[in-house]
Order: C-alpha cells, then structure tokens, then sequence
C-alpha cells in the first residue's frame, strides 16, 4: 500500500488496505488519515494540507471518526503549529514546546521543516539495523511507514509506526537520512511523541537506586515539564526507561492507562510537557545529553524504538498486554516459553573465597538439596599478579585462575556434572558469572590496551568499585568480548552464563559514545546469543540496573536486585512487574539476617516471594541452614515444580501492592485456565484489625474451584467477589501459597 503527496493534494483519494488478514485491516489510510487499529484501541493522525505537517487525533480507546480539533483562543505570541497535536514536532516553525527531533546542521543552526511526503502499509514489521526491537509475522502486526523531508536541508525523516492489534500495542521508531552535502548532528530523538489532548493524567514511573529498584511513585502531569531521565550510560537503577500516564480514577483492574517504555539499554529520557492550553506532549528517547550523534552525508541514523501499549482495564490490563507482547514478540530467546532449572549461586555464600575444593563441596550440597544448576559466581579468573581474588584485580582477565583450577574449566566442571541431583536421575548442570564490558586497571588486558576503555583524553579516568568501562563502541572491544566470551563457553559445558555490569559510565570522549556503545554491545550479544542459543543468559547490572526492553530482546531473564530481603524483593518485584514479565525475573532466597537490611524473615515467606518469578534459586551455603529451613526446602521445589510452568507462560495479576495494604497478594493464572496460584503474605504482626478478605481475579464466575486452602470446593463468583479469609497469625512476615483448581 503507498500514497503520495500527489494523492494527498488531489484529497479525494483513498487508499484502502486490502481486505484479508487483520495485518493490513489494523491500519487504513482515507487520503492522509491514518488509522491504527487494534482490538481494545486506536491511533488516528492526519496530515495538514497547509503545512503538511502530521497532526494527532487520537490515542486511546476505539475511535473511528476524525473530528475537528479545540477550539483554541490563537491570539498574541501563541499562535500557528503551538496550537496544534503533532505527531513530530521539530524545531522552528512556530511550536514552543519541545521537540522530537533537533538537528545541528553544519553550519551551526538547528531549525528544521519537515513535511509529508508518502507512506506505505505493509504487513510485518522490518528489523531495526543493529537494535532490539518487537517482531512478528504478517497476521501478527502491520506497519506503517510514513516519509517527511526537510527540503531547506536535505534531511530525509521515515517514522515508522507498526501496530500488534491483540495486544493494543503501537511500536514507534524513526530513521533520519542525511541527503545533503553536510555533515549534521542529532541532539535530541525523542522516537515516540504525541500530543495527548487536556486530559486530567498522572505519570507513574518505577524510581530506585541500587537495592532498591522500581519503586512505584505517581505525580500530576503538571503544567511545564514532569519527566525523569537516565545520564548514566545504561538504563539505570535510578529511573526505568518506562512511564505510564493514568487517569485520576485508573485502578490496578479499571480505568485507562497508556504504557511508554523505550526498547534501549542506554541514557534516556522521557518528558511529558503540558503547554498554556493544556496539550500534553509525551517524548521518550534518548537523552539530549548523551546525544549529539554525528551522520555524515549519505548516512543514516536510527532511534531505537518505543512500544505503547494502551489499556481501558486498568495498570493490570497494561501490565498483561506488556508481558504477552514481550514474551511472543520482543523475546528472541528459545528459553522463553520453557522452565528454567532452580540453581544455587555461590556469590552470597562464598564470594571470593573459592577454589575447586570449597566450589566441589558447595556443588555436591546443591545437588544434593535437589536443586539443578550450580552457578560459580565472581572470582574465577585473572592470574597473578592481576588473580581476582578481590575487587581490585582481574576483570578483562576471563581465564581461569591456574591457582583455584589447575587443570582449567573443563575437568572441573565435569566434576560438577558428575554429582546426582537428589531425587532425581538429573545430573547437576553448571553456569559461570561474567562481567564482560568492564576492566580492572590492575589486569592484562588494560596494561594491554589502555585505550581500549571509556575515558575522555585530559580527563581523570574515575574508577567505581575499582574498575573501568570498556569502549564497546570500538570493533576491536567488541570482537575482543565475542572471542573471550566464546572462549570460555568453549573451554566447558557451561549452561548458563550470568552477564553482569557494575558500574555506570563516566568520561565518554564523545556524547554519542553512548549511543555507539549500545549499537556495539547488541552486535556482541546478538552474535553471541545466535551462535549459543542453547545457553541460558541472565542478564544483570548490580541487580536490576540495566533490567529492560532492549535487553530481553536477547537474554530472557533479568537478575532483579542485589536486595534479596523479602519484605523488599516484594516491592520490587511488583514494580517491574508493571511492564516486564515475572517470567523475566530472576529471584533467590539468601540466608538471613538478610546481608543489606539485617532482617530476619522466614524460609517460607522468603521463598513464597521468589517463587513468583521465572527464574527461582537460592543464594546461601547449604552448610548454614538451619534445620528448620533444611526441612523446609523439599516443600519448597515442589512448589516450584508446579508454580514454574504457571510463571513462564501465565498471566500475572497485582491483588494489593505492599505499599498499600499489610496483606499483599499477586496471582497467577496458567494459560490453559485451569489453575490458579495465589502469593498472599502478611507483612507486620496486628492484632487489630483483621485482615480484609482476599479476593481472587479473573476467575470463571460459573466454574466451581477445589483449593489446598479449602475444603470442597467454592465457585469463582464467590472468590472473586466475597474472597477468602486466610488465617493469618499475629507474628510478621507470613505468607500462603494458595492453589486453585478448576474441577
Ligand atoms: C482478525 O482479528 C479477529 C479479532 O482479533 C480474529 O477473531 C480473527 O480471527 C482475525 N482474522 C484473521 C484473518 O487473522
Ligand atoms: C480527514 O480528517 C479531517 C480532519 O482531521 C477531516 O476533515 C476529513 O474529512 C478526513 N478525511 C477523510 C477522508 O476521512
Ligand atoms: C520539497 O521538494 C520536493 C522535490 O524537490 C517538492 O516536490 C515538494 O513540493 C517540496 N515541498 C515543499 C513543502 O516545499
Ligand atoms: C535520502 O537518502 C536515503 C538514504 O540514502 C534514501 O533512501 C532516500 O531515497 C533519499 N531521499 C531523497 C528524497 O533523496
Ligand atoms: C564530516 O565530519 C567528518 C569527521 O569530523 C570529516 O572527516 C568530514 O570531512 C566531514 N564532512 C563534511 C562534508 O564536512
Ligand atoms: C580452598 O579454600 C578453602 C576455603 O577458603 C581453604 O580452606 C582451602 O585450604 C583451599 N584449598 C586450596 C587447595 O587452596
Ligand atoms: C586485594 O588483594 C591484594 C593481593 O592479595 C591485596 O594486596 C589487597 O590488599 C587486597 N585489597 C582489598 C581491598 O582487599
Ligand atoms: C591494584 O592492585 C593493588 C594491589 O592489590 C591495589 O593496592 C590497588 O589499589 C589496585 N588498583 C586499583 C586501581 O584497584
Ligand atoms: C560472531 O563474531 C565473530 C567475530 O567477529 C564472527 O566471526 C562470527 O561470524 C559472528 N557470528 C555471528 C553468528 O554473528
Ligand atoms: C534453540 O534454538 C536453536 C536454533 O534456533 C536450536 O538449534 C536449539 O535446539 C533450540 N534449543 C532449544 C532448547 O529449544
Ligand atoms: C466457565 O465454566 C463453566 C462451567 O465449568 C463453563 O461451562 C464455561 O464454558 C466456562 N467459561 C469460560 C469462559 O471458560
Ligand atoms: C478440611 O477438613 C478437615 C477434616 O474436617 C480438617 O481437619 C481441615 O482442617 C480442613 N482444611 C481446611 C483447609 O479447612
């Protein structure tokens, strides 16, 4: 499908997608109205005849019609495009507010004017060259691509719009061509932006540090700007590239909310600007700061892309398209949609303290408590005079240390496949942690190639946890991760590999140097991930730092936080569970006092929280537990057995959030429908009052439901809507895990 800007002028003109498969019907154009439609949702934008620029109309619930636009006062300074809802506002050309798109041309200046020029409907959706980014097949999705160009500059802009109808997501990106004889520089690249209409809307975003990731908070889209922004080079623990716009009324299960998260592991920024007449301008894209990316005549640069997804069901609603959306569509890993083995990571139990002596007796306890991957964490690797065996020495160094293996990786790790796991005919698989991107100072690799690091030329080169960042922009950085990584693959049967970045980035010797790093570190992960697609990768940044679209675009599962307390994992978790799926998480019981917060808190509870999520393990010396807790662990794995299927492909629901209740409660449901499982905990002893009841969602009203927590059986209608009252005890931190079978 493709019009012109000759079929615009002549306006009566229409250009009907062909009937047939949803992939086309979900987008039409009626000479230049655009329109998007999904089951649950549509997106309309026009051209202006007069100043051919694209204008919004609408996104949110189904609309068919356009219809005029407010009626503004346009008087005095505030008149022409500040007026109008556009869809790539430029710089220039009478819009205050901010732009898109800002280019520096050559000459200095930075005014552009794009204007419409054509589009084509295609079913599909093309790959974006060298980013993550959603697919899917031609029933799946439909895309429409839409040309502007600048002809005072010669600057080609294609906006790229690809609808994925069943799950109400629009996916957005754009592509700048330089056609001129200049070079020219992008300052700012915001790749979805829409003016929203003066609705009353808060912004959700999940804020944190390390520790202490995706915490919810809400505010008013207020008059000015209201945004948050990462400066650090990577997606960050600080903000997620992620935000949601609700109405005042939206609730976890009602009410409309738009989702905006940015398909990028790098610094990023999103601003919602509410102007004079009230229009709300959404931009999310890279941050202005770490922009500046140079595109020489004939090149062309991609922004990465963001996915909306728009929900009338509430922050729930939103929530499960993201989670069905990312794990059909965005996912490329094989592993998605299987089990993943319960493992035992060494780091919290021995940390640097290893040999093959203390590794070989904490495999032969994993194996022996029933658990299925043993994973040799930090301290592995580096010789003397550059051994890890602390944080000053090593990294960039990825050969076993001859001290801790003498006969390298390979036999050692046979020896650990030789162990049994309890219980079962299974032999004990092994996985090894990474930090691949970074470098210590004290290592061959930086005596090697000082240069080879981030760093900017007079500047101090300052350290964070004793290391470097790695230029992973430059080929020869990259290749040399492929080789590295490869070869310790190679050197053993290792099944999992836990890739790990510590630290942010500080000195770049450029601001695109950002932007380069990320196209260079998905060159690296994409090839590593086609040549290993066996290997189980998790992906992992001081816990959640760099837990994000881009990312899971290859690796399926994220570490969620180096806070592995319960009382807090919760909170966590149900924060990045408003977009990403618990699928993706990866969540260990560790020993207590918990190592950040001293807090104490039961086996069960501890383990009823990281249950919840796709990739369950346990992060402590077996040696240590006590007998309570030995006893507990058979009970343990076989939740698991039956809750780990329900997490990789189910659908998740938030009850009642830590933050709001001393009850919380999540649920899952199997995609099959046939069984439920609720995490209920009780958070602080009280003695009054009691605990409301707890009530269950997207059950089959009509269906009766038999229960570990109940005897006979009770019908949908009645736990959803009267719920159960579960006895809870006046002590802290309890949890239940509740069963519901549907007879
Ligand atoms: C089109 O979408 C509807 C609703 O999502 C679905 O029932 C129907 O099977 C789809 N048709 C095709 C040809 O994919
Ligand atoms: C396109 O939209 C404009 C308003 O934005 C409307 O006046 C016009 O009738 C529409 N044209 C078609 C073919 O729907
Ligand atoms: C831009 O240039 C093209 C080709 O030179 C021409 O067809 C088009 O009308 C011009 N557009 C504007 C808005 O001047
Ligand atoms: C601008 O350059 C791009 C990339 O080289 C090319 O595909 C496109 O056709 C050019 N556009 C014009 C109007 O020359
Ligand atoms: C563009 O910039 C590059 C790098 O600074 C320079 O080598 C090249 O000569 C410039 N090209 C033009 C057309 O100015
Ligand atoms: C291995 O480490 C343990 C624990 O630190 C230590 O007791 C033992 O002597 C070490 N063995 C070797 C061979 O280094
Ligand atoms: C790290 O190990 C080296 C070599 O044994 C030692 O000299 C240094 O003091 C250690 N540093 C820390 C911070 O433990
Ligand atoms: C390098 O190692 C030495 C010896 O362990 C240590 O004292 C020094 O602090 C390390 N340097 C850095 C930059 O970590
Ligand atoms: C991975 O990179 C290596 C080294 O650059 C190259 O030889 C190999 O073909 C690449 N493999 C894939 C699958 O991209
Ligand atoms: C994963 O995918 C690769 C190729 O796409 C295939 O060779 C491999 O068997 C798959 N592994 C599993 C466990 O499905
Ligand atoms: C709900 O359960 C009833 C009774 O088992 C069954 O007849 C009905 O088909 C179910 N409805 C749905 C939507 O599954
Ligand atoms: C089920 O009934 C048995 C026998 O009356 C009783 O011991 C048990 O506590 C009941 N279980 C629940 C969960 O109510």
């Amino acid at each position: 499908m493709r019009g012109t800007l000759g079929s615009l002028l002549a306006s009566a003109a229409v250009a009907r997608a062909a009937n047939g498969a949803n992939s086309t019907t979900a987008i039409t154009a009626d000479g230049s109205n655009f329109t998007l439609t999904g089951d649950g949702v549509s997106y309309l934008f026009h051209v202006d005849p007069s100043s051919l620029d694209l204008v919004s109309d609408h996104f949110g619930g189904p609309a068919t019609d356009f219809t005029p636009p407010a009626n503004i006062y346009a008087g005095g300074w505030s008149d022409g495009l500040t007026n109008t809802r556009r869809e790539f506002p430029d710089v220039g050309r009478s819009d205050y507010r901010l732009p898109a798109i800002h280019i520096k041309h050559a000459d200095g200046d930075t005014v552009s004017a794009f204007t419409y020029q054509s589009y084509d409907i295609t079913a599909g959706k093309p790959a974006l060259p060298g980013l993550p980014a959603t697919y899917g097949s031609d029933s799946d999705v439909s895309t429409l691509t839409v040309r502007m160009y600048d002809n005072y500059s010669d600057i080609e802009a294609v906006l790229s719009y690809s609808i994925f109808p069943k799950y109400n997501a629009v996916a957005r990106s754009f592509r700048i061509s330089n056609n001129g004889t200049s070079n020219i520089s992008i300052e700012r690249a915001a790749s979805f932006s829409v003016d929203l209409p003066n609705l009353d809307l808060n912004m959700i975003e999940l804020q944190g540090d390390w520790a202490h990731e995706m915490n919810r908070v809400i505010r008013p889209v207020q008059y000015g700007e209201t945004g948050f922004r990462s400066t650090e080079g990577y997606s960050s623990h600080i903000h997620n590239p992620f935000m949601a716009l609700i109405s005042p009324t939206t609730t976890e299960s009602s009410g409309e909310a738009w989702g905006f998260n940015l398909v990028y592991s790098g610094s990023f920024a999103t601003t919602t600007e509410r102007f004079s007449h009230g229009y709300i301008r959404v931009l999310l894209g890279l941050n202005p700061l770490h922009a500046s990316i140079p595109v020489a005549p004939g090149d062309t640069f991609q922004a990465p892309e963001v996915v909306a997804v728009y929900s009338s069901e509430g922050l729930g609603g939103m929530s499960r398209s993201y989670h069905d959306l990312y794990r059909n569509h965005l996912s490329r890993s094989n592993h998605t949609f299987q089990t993943r083995p319960v493992l035992l990571n060494s780091w919290e139990g021995l940390g640097f303290d290893i040999n093959q002596t203390s590794l070989d007796a904490l495999a032969q306890q994993t194996a022996d408590l029933g658990i299925k991957l043993f994973v040799n964490d930090d301290g592995w690797f580096g010789k003397t005079p550059y051994a890890r065996i602390n944080d000053t020495a090593g990294l960039g160094d990825w050969i076993p240390n001859p001290d801790h293996f003498p006969n390298g990786l390979g036999p050692y790790v046979a020896s650990v496949d030789s162990f049994t796991v309890a219980n079962t005919s299974e032999k004990l698989q092994f996985g090894i942690w990474m930090e691949p991107e970074m470098v210590n100072p004290n290592s061959t690799l930086y005596t090697e190639h000082p240069d080879w690091v981030m760093y900017q030329g007079k500047h101090p080169r300052t350290l964070t946890r004793n290391q470097l960042v790695l230029n992973v922009g430059m080929t020869e950085v990259q290749d040399f991760i492929i080789q590295a990584v490869s070869n310790v693959i190679n050197s053993a049967n290792i099944r999992y590999i836990k890739w790990d970045n510590n630290r942010g980035i500080h000195e770049m010797p450029s601001p695109a140097a950002d932007y380069e790093y990320m196209l260079g570190l998905y060159r690296v992960i994409d090839n590593l991930t086609t040549t290993y697609p066996d290997i189980l990768f998790e992906g992992c940044a001081s816990g959640g730092g760099r837990f994000d679209a881009g990312l899971l675009h290859y690796w399926p599962q994220h570490w969620t936080s180096d806070n592995t307390d319960a009382a807090d994992r919760l909170t966590i978790q149900m924060g990045t569970t408003i977009m990403y799926p618990p699928s993706a998480m990866a969540c260990h019981v560790s020993a207590i006092p918990n190592g950040v917060t001293m807090r104490n808190i039961s086996i069960e509870y501890r383990a009823t929280v990281a249950l919840m999520c796709g990739s369950f393990g346990f992060e402590l010396k077996p040696v240590d537990l006590s007998a309570e807790e030995r006893a507990a662990i058979p009970g343990i794995l076989a939740n698991w057995e039956l809750i780990n299927p329900i997490v990789i492909s189910g659908s998740f629901y938030r009850l009642a959030l830590p933050d709001d209740t001393n009850w919380p409660a999540a649920q899952l449901v199997s995609q099959d429908e046939t069984t439920a499982v609720v995490f209920a905990f009780q958070q602080q002893a009280t003695v009054k009052p009691a605990a409301p009841p707890l009530r269950m969602a997207a059950l089959n009203a009509t269906a009766m439901y038999r229960s570990n927590a109940f005897n006979g059986t009770y019908s949908g209608a009645t736990l959803m809507n009267a719920g159960l009252n579960l006895p809870w005890q006046v002590e802290d931190y309890q949890s239940m895990l509740i069963y519901l079978y549907k007879q």
